[in-house]
Formats: C-alpha cells, sequence, structure tokens
C-alpha cells in the first residue's frame, strides 16, 4: 500500500491578494466547490491503493487542515505541524520517518503538493501505478510534465536512458533555471518539468538523505522521535526540527541523486502558480471571461474577475485580472499575472 505525504505548509504569494499568509491558495476553493487541499485529499482515497494520508502544515494552519479534512469526509494517518518552517526536504524527511515508524521501511511515500490542479483520468491511475512499481524497485520517481514555455519556477527534468517502457533515468536535474537556460532546455526538447508530485521507497529516500543531506535527516529523525501528541496532532520536536537547514527537496535531493526517475505523464496538471493559471483551468464564457463572485461585466473579454464581498461592474476591457478580496484589490494584465509576486514582496517591505 501507498502512505500519501501531502504537504500543506507553503504560501502561494503569487495569488495575492486571494491568497494570505494567514490563508493561503490550498485551502481556497479556486477551481470549484472544495479546496485544492481537498480535492488533494480526493484523490487518495481508494482503500485498495492508499493508506490514511499524512498531511504536514505548520501550526498555523492546523485547524484549517484538520476542518477541511473532516469536511470533505478523509481520515487522516496524522497531522505533523512543523514548529518552524524549513521546506520540504525536512517535511518529506519527517514523513518518511515517520511512516517508516508507523508502517515498516517498505512503505512507499505518493508525495503530493496540496495546491495544484490535477485532472483524474485512466492514465492519472497507471501512472500512479506504474510510479509505485518503480519506487519499490528503488528508483526515486519523479512526474515529469511536457513543458510548454521557458517557466524559470520549475524544476527541469532532462530524461536518460530506459528503466522500462514508461520510466527513464534522471541525467539531470535543474531547479529553477534562469530564463536563457529554460529556453535552451525547452528548445532541445530532452527535458520535462517535475511536477512536484513524487513516488518514494520510503527506506530508499532515508538512505539518499543520509548520504546527500545528513543534517536535515538527523533533524527530522529526531523531532519525530520526540515528537508529542496534541488533541489531532502530532507536533514535531521543536529545537531539532529548527537544526534541520531550510532547503527543497529538489535542491537538496533532486540535484544530487543518481536514483531519480522519471515518469511522463499526459494527464492535466497545472500548479495554479499565478491567476493567469487559475484561468486556463477554469470554465470559461463565450468571451473567454472567467467570472466568479459578485461581478457584473460587458464588452469585455479573455479576463479573470473575482470577488468576495464588494460588487465588481467592469465595462470595455481586455485581458484583465481583478481580483477584490475582503480588504485588497489587485488590478493588472492577465496575461502578465506573474508580476503579482514580487509586488507582493514590495507590499511586504512597505507594511
Ligand atoms: N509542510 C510543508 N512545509 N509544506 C511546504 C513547505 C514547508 O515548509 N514549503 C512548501 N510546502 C508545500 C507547498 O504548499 C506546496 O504544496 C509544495 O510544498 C511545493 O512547494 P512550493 O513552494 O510550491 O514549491 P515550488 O512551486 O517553488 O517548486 C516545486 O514545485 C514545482 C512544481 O509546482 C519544485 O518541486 C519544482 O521543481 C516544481 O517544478
Ligand atoms: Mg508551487
Amino acid at each position: 500500500l501507498i502512505l500519501p505525504v501531502v504537504l500543506a505548509g507553503g504560501q502561494g504569494t503569487r495569488l495575492w491578494p486571494m491568497s494570505r499568509s494567514a490563508r493561503p491558495k490550498q485551502f481556497l476553493p479556486l477551481t470549484g466547490p472544495t479546496s485544492l487541499f481537498q480535492q488533494t485529499l480526493q484523490r487518495v482515497l481508494d482503500p485498495s491503493r492508499y493508506l490514511p494520508p499524512i498531511v504536514l502544515t505548520n501550526t498555523e494552519y492546523r485547524f484549517l487542515v484538520a476542518e477541511q479534512a473532516q469536511e470533505a469526509g478523509v481520515v487522516l494517518t496524522a497531522i505533523l505541524l512543523e514548529p518552524v518552517a524549513r521546506n520540504t526536504a525536512a517535511a518529506i524527511a519527517a514523513a518518511a520517518a515517520y511512516g517508516t515508524r508507523t508502517f515498516g521501511p517498505g512503505v512507499v511515500l505518493h508525495v503530493l503538493p496540496s495546491d495544484h490542479s490535477v485532472a483524474v483520468d485512466d492514465g492519472y491511475w497507471i501512472a500512479t501505478d506504474e510510479a509505485a512499481a518503480a519506487a519499490n524497485s528503488g528508483r526515486l520517481v519523479t512526474f515529469g510534465i511536457k513543458p510548454t514555455m521557458p517557466e524559470t519556477g520549475y524544476g527541469y527534468i532532462e530524461a536518460g536512458k530506459a528503466l522500462s517502457n514508461t520510466t527513464m533515468e534522471v541525467a539531470r536535474f535543474v531547479e529553477k533555471p534562469e530564463r536563457a537556460r529554460a529556453e535552451e532546455m525547452l528548445a532541445s526538447g530532452r527535458f520535462y518539468w517535475n511536477s512536484g508530485m513524487f513516488m518514494l521507497g520510503a527506506g530508499t529516500f532515508l538512505d539518499e538523505c543520509r548520504r546527500l543531506a545528513p543534517e536535515t535527516i538527523a533533524a527530522a529523525q529526531s523531532a519525530v522521535e520526540l515528537a508529542k501528541a496534541d488533541l489531532d496532532f502530532v507536533r514535531l520536536e521543536a529545537e531539532a526540527f529548527g537544526r534541520a537547514p531550510d532547503i527543497s527537496v529538489d535542491y537538496a535531493i533532486f540535484e544530487k541523486t543518481d536514483r531519480a526517475a522519471v515518469l511522463p505523464v499526459s494527464f492535466g496538471w497545472s500548479d495554479l502558480g499565478s491567476w493567469d493559471a487559475v484561468w486556463k483551468v477554469s470554465n470559461k464564457d463565450a468571451a473567454q471571461n472567467v467570472a466568479n463572485g459578485p461581478v457584473t461585466f460587458s464588452n469585455t473579454s479573455r479576463s479573470l474577475i473575482v470577488s468576495e464581498r464588494a460588487h465588481v461592474a467592469i465595462e470595455g476591457l481586455e485581458d484583465v485580472a481583478v481580483i477584490a478580496s475582503e480588504d485588497a484589490i489587485y488590478i493588472g494584465k492577465l496575461s502578465e499575472a506573474q508580476k503579482v509576486g514580487p509586488m507582493v514582496k514590495t507590499l511586504r517591505k512597505s507594511a
């Protein structure tokens, strides 16, 4: 059986002003009635494949996690609370340590970001089973997405020699390249995007951590050993966990390991990293508009108009994102929605 490991500790600043540090994007109903976190849990419900999931988050989001899991009717193995944010390497290492203690070293971890939109079709399940088989044979498997633009916010995977009909060795893993490098990799046709979803044998992953990220695994393991149960939560021990370096699993393990494999997939995937990406996966009207909340518009096209409370009216605009939260409004070109990220940094400095 596979143990789902759901990462729900990130802040999602590029979807400002809806996504705030108190309520980041994985907990918002961005693409339908349920949140992306709830949709992630719904994908791992099949008891013939999956054990009850582990969710990793920080103390601030613990009640959001517990309430949303309960609302989705999902029973969890545990909610592990990180006392300080130490990025994904430490979080996954803690999950591997906890999962191994609970289910033994043979357990396979399906690591899932909680803020992605995924279209589940037959191909999705075939890929899941193939990834689990490769993980069982000692590979650290990433799900590869065919790139469509020189995105600099993703990891790139160069596929190497074939391991099976579907999986390949990872010849190179380049996390978040410069623009010129991303353009080269896109043009070469040999690279996939790292989806951020992984299938990992817990034992293999722990071995690679000991070799490549010894401080991370030492910190995560003692934080799990010294953890305290508190209501529905497992609090990782603060001093030990705090000793873990702040580094993502992509830099700490995937750029370095020679046990990685890539499984190219064709199901619909979006990391919803920007308002533009939310628009892309949403249902549109005839003029390519997406509207959500109390909004009225005319002579408007290719736009995303979202409001939480105030009535928003738009006339005669094209390619615009209008996002009105309770207490802040963003207006910008939809096609340049990536620019929200730098703007939020400026806002933080001036606040
Ligand atoms: N529990 C926990 N603790 N979760 C975290 C933490 C943490 O400290 N930091 C991030 N996360 C969660 C986020 O909520 C998200 O679900 C996931 O881990 C990935 O973190 P991001 O911060 O969103 O990573 P990224 O988007 O910059 O890059 C990763 O994802 C890309 C695809 O979306 C990398 O894996 C890239 O290689 C990949 O292309
Ligand atoms: Mg992300």
